[in-house]
Protein backbone atom coordinates (compact mmCIF):
# COMPACT_ATOMS: atom_id res chain seq x y z
CA UNK A 1 0.00 0.00 0.00
CA UNK A 2 1.56 3.31 -0.89
CA UNK A 3 1.62 6.21 1.26
CA UNK A 4 -0.82 9.07 1.79
CA UNK A 5 -0.35 12.01 -0.77
CA UNK A 6 -2.51 14.52 1.06
CA UNK A 7 -4.10 13.83 4.48
CA UNK A 8 -6.99 16.22 5.85
CA UNK A 9 -6.32 16.94 9.58
CA UNK A 10 -9.83 17.28 11.25
CA UNK A 11 -9.65 19.25 14.85
CA UNK A 12 -11.38 17.12 17.55
CA UNK A 13 -10.55 19.69 20.50
CA UNK A 14 -13.09 21.53 22.27
CA UNK A 15 -14.43 24.16 20.06
CA UNK A 16 -14.64 22.52 17.38
CA UNK A 17 -16.52 19.49 19.23
CA UNK A 18 -18.80 22.02 20.57
CA UNK A 19 -19.58 23.17 16.24
CA UNK A 20 -20.11 19.22 15.29
CA UNK A 21 -16.73 18.76 14.58
CA UNK A 22 -17.04 14.98 15.45
CA UNK A 23 -20.10 15.21 12.44
CA UNK A 24 -17.43 16.86 9.96
CA UNK A 25 -14.74 14.11 11.21
CA UNK A 26 -17.81 11.39 10.41
CA UNK A 27 -18.82 12.68 7.27
CA UNK A 28 -15.00 12.11 5.95
CA UNK A 29 -14.93 9.02 7.39
CA UNK A 30 -17.89 7.72 5.71
CA UNK A 31 -17.10 9.19 2.41
CA UNK A 32 -15.62 7.46 0.02
CA UNK A 33 -12.14 9.34 -0.68
CA UNK A 34 -9.86 9.55 -3.71
CA UNK A 35 -6.73 7.25 -3.77
CA UNK A 36 -4.29 9.18 -1.80
CA UNK A 37 -6.24 10.75 0.72
CA UNK A 38 -6.57 10.42 4.38
CA UNK A 39 -8.51 11.60 7.08
CA UNK A 40 -7.13 11.97 10.60
CA UNK A 41 -8.19 13.53 13.68
CA UNK A 42 -6.24 15.90 15.52
CA UNK A 43 -6.22 18.28 17.94
CA UNK A 44 -6.62 22.10 17.77
CA UNK A 45 -5.44 23.93 14.94
CA UNK A 46 -5.95 27.42 17.07
CA UNK A 47 -8.15 28.84 14.54
CA UNK A 48 -11.04 28.05 17.64
CA UNK A 49 -12.95 30.89 16.47
CA UNK A 50 -13.97 29.74 13.46
CA UNK A 51 -14.75 25.99 14.59
CA UNK A 52 -15.20 23.60 13.33
CA UNK A 53 -11.66 23.80 11.43
CA UNK A 54 -10.27 21.55 9.27
CA UNK A 55 -6.53 21.80 7.43
CA UNK A 56 -5.76 19.63 4.17
CA UNK A 57 -1.81 19.01 4.19
CA UNK A 58 0.31 19.25 1.73
CA UNK A 59 -1.75 21.72 -0.12
CA UNK A 60 -1.63 23.82 3.44
CA UNK A 61 -5.94 24.83 2.41
CA UNK A 62 -7.35 25.67 5.73
CA UNK A 63 -11.15 24.72 5.82
CA UNK A 64 -13.90 26.59 8.73
CA UNK A 65 -17.00 26.30 10.02
CA UNK A 66 -17.84 23.25 8.35
CA UNK A 67 -20.40 21.27 8.73
CA UNK A 68 -21.22 17.45 7.66
CA UNK A 69 -23.31 19.08 4.76
CA UNK A 70 -19.69 20.95 3.06
CA UNK A 71 -17.91 17.58 3.22
CA UNK A 72 -19.01 15.90 -0.36
CA UNK A 73 -17.88 19.25 -2.11
CA UNK A 74 -14.86 19.43 -0.77
CA UNK A 75 -14.52 15.80 -1.91
CA UNK A 76 -15.51 16.21 -5.25
CA UNK A 77 -14.15 19.66 -5.81
CA UNK A 78 -11.07 19.75 -4.04
CA UNK A 79 -9.23 16.17 -3.26
CA UNK A 80 -10.80 15.22 -6.59
CA UNK A 81 -10.96 18.16 -8.71
CA UNK A 82 -8.08 20.20 -6.88
CA UNK A 83 -9.94 23.20 -6.55
CA UNK A 84 -10.42 24.17 -2.94
CA UNK A 85 -14.41 25.40 -2.27
CA UNK A 86 -13.81 29.14 -1.74
CA UNK A 87 -16.63 29.29 0.49
CA UNK A 88 -15.42 27.47 3.41
CA UNK A 89 -11.62 28.69 3.30
CA UNK A 90 -11.07 30.28 6.10
CA UNK A 91 -11.25 33.88 5.44
CA UNK A 92 -7.74 35.33 7.73
CA UNK A 93 -5.42 32.27 6.27
CA UNK A 94 -6.38 32.46 2.98
CA UNK A 95 -7.02 36.84 2.58
CA UNK A 96 -4.84 36.76 -0.83
CA UNK A 97 -6.85 33.93 -2.52
CA UNK A 98 -10.39 35.34 -1.43
CA UNK A 99 -9.29 38.72 -2.60
CA UNK A 100 -9.35 40.48 0.32
CA UNK A 101 -5.57 41.54 0.95
CA UNK A 102 -4.62 44.46 2.49
S1 LIG B 1 -10.71 23.69 18.97
FE1 LIG B 1 -10.60 23.34 16.83
S2 LIG B 1 -9.25 24.88 16.14
FE2 LIG B 1 -9.21 25.06 18.29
Amino acid sequence: MSEPQRTVLICQSSSCLAHRGADVLAAFQGAELPAGVEVVPCDCLGQCNLAPNARVVPDEIWYCRLTPEDVPEIIQKHLEGGEPVTAKLHPRIHSHRLGFER
